[in-house]
């Protein structure tokens, strides 16, 4: 999550899921935007998904529907990923979620879908829209662990505060568990490194969830999405693949240490 469009959500769960899958771990990534940029890349391209099967769609408007329906193995081009499963978004999602905004417990369609399906899982992945949206809503009631990247300008120290309060607002309580990481570190902006780690190092609310992980700049980002495949089968040797692969194994440090 972070409020800032931009800041990396979408690059940073698409690599780091799939990190997690080829390290043997089975992993359901939910594209919880309607952007359906992650379903762009791990499903071949095919961005308006609900022309080809079920979607994330269908969970916000049918409360019986069967959300292993809705789970493909991601793919790179027509290989499957092994490990690796999508619930794929489309753009008609931000109209079906407009269309749910009366409804009762509105802010636990996911978490209630979801039940049936944790079990089979290691780890459920969540890619949020920069909006505090519905979808959002959802992924701040459901998650265990909220990721929160950071870019190279300030704004998005501006969206990090805002996610904060909203998940403190959704979850009824001081929310500890998340983690902040620089995305898109790019070690010759001194000034600009300086000022954002200073801000995020001695800043009460996030010193102590502040990761050691920086996932460098690197221009093999881009470029896979516009292949539309994942990083690691566009250039597997992509020096940014190795922060990805830190990521998991911080994250998989503190998630064994009991910060869920
Ligand atoms: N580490 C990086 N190095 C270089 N480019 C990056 C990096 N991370 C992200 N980008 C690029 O920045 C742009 C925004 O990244 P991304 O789509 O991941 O952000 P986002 O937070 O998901 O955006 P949105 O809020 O629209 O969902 C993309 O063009 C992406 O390729
Ligand atoms: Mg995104």
């Amino acid at each position: 999550m972070n409020n800032k469009g931009g800041a990396g959500k979408t690059s940073t769960i698409t690599n780091l899921a799939m990190s997690f899958a080829q390290a043997g771990r089975r992993v359901l990534l939910i594209d919880g935007d309607q952007q359906a940029n992650s379903t762009e890349v791990l499903a071949n391209g095919k961005k308006y998904h609900a022309q080809y099967g079920h979607t994330i769609c269908d969970l916000y408007t049918n409360p019986r529907f069967s959300i292993s329906d809705a789970i493909i193995p991601a793919v790179s081009g027509d290989e499957a990923v092994g490990n690796l499963f999508i619930i794929p978004s489309d753009p008609s999602f931000e109209r079906v979620m407009e269309n749910c905004l009366t409804r009762h417990h509105r802010e636990k369609i996911l978490f209630r879908h979801l039940q049936p399906v944790m079990d089979r899982f290691s780890y459920i992945f969540i890619d949020c829209s920069p909006g505090l949206n519905l979808s959002t809503t959802n992924a701040a009631y459901t998650s265990d662990h909220v990721l929160i990247p950071v870019d190279g300008g300030s704004f998005s120290l501006t969206g990090l505060e805002v996610v904060l309060d909203y998940l403190d607002e959704i979850r009824e309580t001081r929310f500890t568990r998340f983690s902040v990481f620089r995305n898109e570190y790019n070690g010759a902006k001194k000034k600009m490194n300086a000022y954002l780690h200073e801000q995020l190092a001695n800043n009460a609310r996030t010193r102590d969830h502040y990761l050691n992980t920086r996932i460098r700049a690197d221009e093999n980002i881009s470029q896979a999405q516009v292949a539309c495949v994942p990083l690691w089968y566009y250039n597997r040797g992509a020096l940014v693949l190795n922060d990805y692969r830190a990521l998991m194994r911080e994250l998989e440090t503190l998630f064994s240490a009991g910060e869920a």
